[in-house]
């Protein structure tokens, strides 16, 4: 089994990624707020990679059982009804809910991704979930990091870190059938250095201090829970749902 991962999902070519094994990382929030609103019992995430995208479906379904969530800089978008902001999905709001989801990161990776043959969400939230999952399906990945769009090297610490843990886990397994390349490595050899304490780290990255300057640290502190939420988002055509043995 050949673990790769891909640090920014810019390089990603949509039908190379057909029928590979993937997981989409955003640490810092959309695989965290995913993970939280399908525990809480939404139906159903659909990523999105615009907001003309996410206007445009929710257009075609029903006002009531359909909500718009997702963020621009951090913030809720206009005319959305929530936010990017984990605490907010909560059982209350979105119980049997449908969610049109567009984020600027986070669910641009996810659309990319679609056409994998096996496609998850991962975050320190559901670390081991993800880990299980890989073990059970015992076939090549690809570990996408969903990285930073603004930034110079489109890179997000958290992201690899939580992609490094993953590794990490499986490389415990000891099994001679595991390959890591140079990416994969390069990630474990982060997790080594900064997951001693994952919710310093978070506060210490790029995107965690600008979270936390705009009002957001409970969402790191969130994020930082390893398996707090251990559910698995999984594609199913075009929509993130609980692993069938999981709702
Ligand atoms: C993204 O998709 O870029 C992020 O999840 C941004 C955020 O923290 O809301």
């Amino acid at each position: 089994m050949k673990i790769d991962l891909s640090f920014n999902p810019i390089e990603l070519d949509e039908l190379q990624i057909r029928d590979k094994n993937v997981v989409v990382v955003d640490v810092l929030r959309s695989s965290t707020t995913i993970a939280v609103a399908l525990s809480n019992g939404a139906r159903e995430i659909i990523p999105v990679e615009s907001i003309e995208n996410a206007v445009k479906i929710s257009g075609s379904l029903f006002g009531d059982v359909t909500l718009r969530g997702g963020e621009r800089n951090g913030k809720i978008i206009q005319g959305f009804n929530l936010g990017n902001s984990p605490l907010e999905y909560t059982e209350a709001t979105v119980k049997g809910k449908s969610i049109i989801f567009c984020t600027t990161n986070g669910s641009v990776a996810m659309h990319r991704s679609r056409f994998a043959r096996n496609l998850a969400v991962g975050s320190f939230v559901n670390a081991s979930k993800v880990i299980e999952f890989i073990e059970e399906v015992n076939s090549d990945f690809l570990l996408v990091c969903a990285g930073r769009a603004n930034a110079f090297a489109n890179f997000s610490l958290e992201d690899a870190v939580c992609a490094g843990m993953i590794v990490y886990e499986l490389t415990q397994e000891k099994s001679p059938d595991l390959e890591l390349t140079d990416s994969s490595r390069a990630a474990l050899g982060l997790y080594k250095t900064y997951g001693r304490s994952i919710l310093k780290m978070l506060k210490e990255t790029d995107h965690g201090r600008y979270l936390i300057e705009i009002g957001f640290l409970e969402d790191i502190k969130l994020s930082a829970q390893v398996d707090s939420y251990p559910v698995l988002p999984v594609l199913s055509g075009n929509v993130f749902r609980l692993r069938k043995d999981e709702d």
